[in-house]
């Protein structure tokens, strides 16, 4: 006769000893799965005289009942010691510093576009781009560049290889002026869907940053450099509203009334009249310092547009006027925040970047300030 008291002491024992739920489902098939222990005793009740089923019936039932019970017990203290011993190791202690600031910066070239972007838009400027690689029409012909004129060499042209097939020589933009042409023809064209093209014909206020290519180097010159160009198309536009603009666009970006700049005369050959605006700073002691000092950097080239280019455009030049400017971006970043070397910005030294470079958490807009 099998002693039940002792095989419910002993299932109970080692219930109370699982240390986990693997090893509780492991004793729960070893009693009261398909051939478990307890499973053979009921299936052995069927071989028994009814008298023996009558006394063996209720104690062979009453040991699985508590042994199931027991295991039920058993699992539910073990889940909830489970999900305990879980929750506390993810646990989140927010006492603990922040993670350290990841070591990504935001390259101060990108930063002072994204000021200057700011400030226009604020002036009702919208953005325009061009590619890198241009064509002569529209880097130097539409611009009023005379053929074979010295001019085209002024800007020490990056010439990429002739192609075979067409003759034709493209170059790497110098500077970003010929976005002026693309911006002025797209209105004439009207090669995109209307509502773009619309916005582009005449009266024209965009802004177009991008990269430039000139074969220079030094502190002041780098090969690559980006510019900001400025072009404004409408009716009875005058040199008067180009000075405007860039005296507000200057202390706005500068955050300062008292920087003091000065326009020269120039001459280029997409404008008349046509000047040079320089920046007063002070580029002794290895850093350069706005608002002080006896130097002048020049920062951009203005000028109206010449009618030659409105002409080229497809545009009435007696019906529409403009003015246009380009200033180098990254010589209004190192006027700004004060890097003596322009040759650095494009050196990819991490350590330069670490210093000079921004969080990329600090949006530039002129709500909460540029910078
Ligand atoms: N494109 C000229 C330069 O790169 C700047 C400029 C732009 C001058 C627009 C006049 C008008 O030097």
């Amino acid at each position: 006769m099998t002693d039940y008291a002792k095989l419910a002491q002993d299932l109970d024992q080692r219930i109370a000893a699982a240390a986990d739920l693997a090893a509780l489902e492991a004793i729960r098939v070893e009693a009261l799965g398909k051939t478990g222990a307890i499973s053979e005793l009921l299936k052995s009740l069927g071989k028994m005289s009814p008298d023996e089923r009558r006394t063996e019936g209720p104690q062979i039932n009453g040991l699985r009942d508590g042994v199931a019970a027991h295991i039920a017990r058993r699992k539910e203290a073990l889940e909830s010691a489970e999900l305990d011993a879980k929750l506390s190791s993810e646990r989140v202690d927010l006492s603990l510093p922040p993670a350290p600031e990841r070591k990504g910066r935001v390259h101060p070239t990108m930063q002072v576009l994204d000021e200057m972007i700011a400030v226009f838009a604020d002036l009702g400027f919208s953005l325009a781009e061009g590619p890198d690689i241009e064509d002569d029409f529209h880097n130097f012909t539409a611009l009023n560049f005379p053929p074979k004129h010295p001019a085209r060499e002024m800007h020490d042209t990056f010439w990429l290889p002739e192609d075979p097939a067409t003759g034709e020589r493209k170059l790497l933009r110098t500077h970003t002026s010929p976005v002026q042409i693309r911006t002025m023809m797209q209105g004439q064209n009207k090669p995109l869907p209307a509502w773009i093209a619309q916005g582009q014909a005449p009266p024209i206020r965009v802004i177009v940053p991008g990269r430039v290519y000139r074969s220079d180097s030094d502190a002041t010159h780098t090969p690559m450099f980006h510019q900001m160009e400025g072009l404004v198309i409408d009716r009875n536009i005058h040199m008067g509203h180009l000075k405007w603009t860039l005296d507000a666009f200057i202390r706005r970006f500068f955050e300062s009334d008292s920087v003091v700049t000065r326009f020269r005369p120039h001459h280029f050959p997409f404008t008349e009249p046509s000047a040079e605006m320089d920046v007063q700073c002070d580029r002794s002691g290895g850093s350069i310092k706005i608002g002080e000092g006896t130097d002048f950097l020049e920062i951009l080239g203005g000028g109206m547009v010449h009618p030659n280019v409105i002409r080229n455009c497809g545009l009435d030049p007696d019906e529409w006027q403009g003015f246009a400017f380009g200033m180098g971006v990254d010589r209004l970043g190192a006027l700004k925040y004060g890097m003596p070397d322009l040759r650095d910005m494009f050196g990819s030294d991490t350590r330069w970047i670490q210093h000079w470079g921004f969080s990329a958490f600090q949006a530039p807009n002129t709500a909460t300030g540029l910078s």
